[in-house]
């Protein structure tokens, strides 16, 4: 299985993310909650992953970021093997592997200032304290962050601006890859694409890549080039998102559009108007 041909979206310098026959189990003879998964994401490029609850997407995510141990299979970043990276290692790829997630306010300490919070990895790396306040303000800036937000504490701001935040404090450090994990699933749906449209912005004329789990394929739809479906652990379908959402091949990639019938009809009406108002972003973006 080492012999893996490179048939990934990718340009000279390889693929940015490369995911081999990943397994990960949590308990020894447990069912593997991520089974035999393998996708790549070429620089620059925006994969989205899908999936009900309990398809193993997170687990996915804190595999790359070294957050659970990998139970076989092979995790590439930048054509280096990280699958096992040590705890010195992964202090060298804290900058440019970041990590958005659903719930930012769990960890922002309540008592720093978030400008604190965005500039803890400069910190760790040695930058001096006047380029610290410098990269903060400007990726505040950047984030659509009002001027003076750096010294604010995290319960002065919304829900919406706390995504903004970890946004930022992902985006200091210059990454190549950010896995966003369900990053605007707690948000109002106006936030959502107002966040969306946030990270379809930064992503613009910069060699950033993204994992971007959800589960919706509305917001695939309007972020990623790519799509990986997901179900129990097991790779369903992937490609071209466009490609995927005209024509799927698999009918549980069906169930997970909003154009399709789900049992509960809340969520399905949920699932319209998101989609509705993803839509007609998309549109205003295009024109
Ligand atoms: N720490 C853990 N210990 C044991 N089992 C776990 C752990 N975390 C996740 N699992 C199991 O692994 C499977 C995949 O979970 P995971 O959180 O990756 O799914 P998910 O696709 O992210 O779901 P959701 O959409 O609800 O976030 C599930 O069966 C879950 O119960
Ligand atoms: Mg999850």
């Amino acid at each position: 299985m080492n012999e893996v041909p490179n048939e990934s979206p990718t340009d000279e310098r390889g693929s940015l993310l490369e995911v081999r026959n990943l397994v990960v189990r949590y308990g020894k003879n447990s069912t593997p909650a991520v089974d035999d998964v393998s996708f790549t994401i070429g620089h620059g490029e925006t994969l989205g992953l899908i999936g009900e609850s309990g398809s193993g997407k997170t687990t996915i995510g804190r595999a790359i970021l070294g957050l659970v141990p990998v139970t076989s299979g092979q995790i590439l970043f930048r054509g280096r093997d990280i699958t096992r990276a040590s705890a010195a290692q992964r202090r060298e790829l804290r900058g440019d592997l970041r990590a958005v997630f659903q719930d930012p306010f769990s960890s922002l300490n309540p008592r720093r200032p978030i400008g604190d919070a965005i500039a803890e990895p400069l910190r760790v790396a040695g930058v001096s304290k006047l380029e610290r306040a410098a990269r903060t303000a400007a990726v505040l800036q950047s984030v659509g962050l009002p001027g003076g937000s750096a010294d604010r504490y995290p319960r002065q701001f919304s829900g919406g601006q706390r995504q903004r935040i970890a946004i930022a404090r992902a985006l200091v450090t210059d990454p190549r890859l950010v896995v966003c994990d369900e990053a605007v699933s707690a948000l109002d749906l106006s936030t959502q694409a107002q966040v969306l449209n946030l990270l379809a912005d930064l992503r613009r004329g910069s060699d950033l890549g993204y994992l971007f789990i959800a589960h919706d394929m509305a917001v695939v739809e309007f972020l990623a080039q790519r799509v990986v479906v997901l179900y129990r652990g097991r790779v369903m379908e992937e490609g071209i998102t466009d490609e995927v959402i005209r024509d799927p091949q698999n009918p549980y990639t069906r169930v997970l559009m909003a154009a399709s019938p789900v049992p509960d009809p809340d969520e399905q009406a949920r699932r319209r108007e998101l989609w509705q108002v993803l839509r007609a972003e998309s549109k205003a973006a295009a024109s």
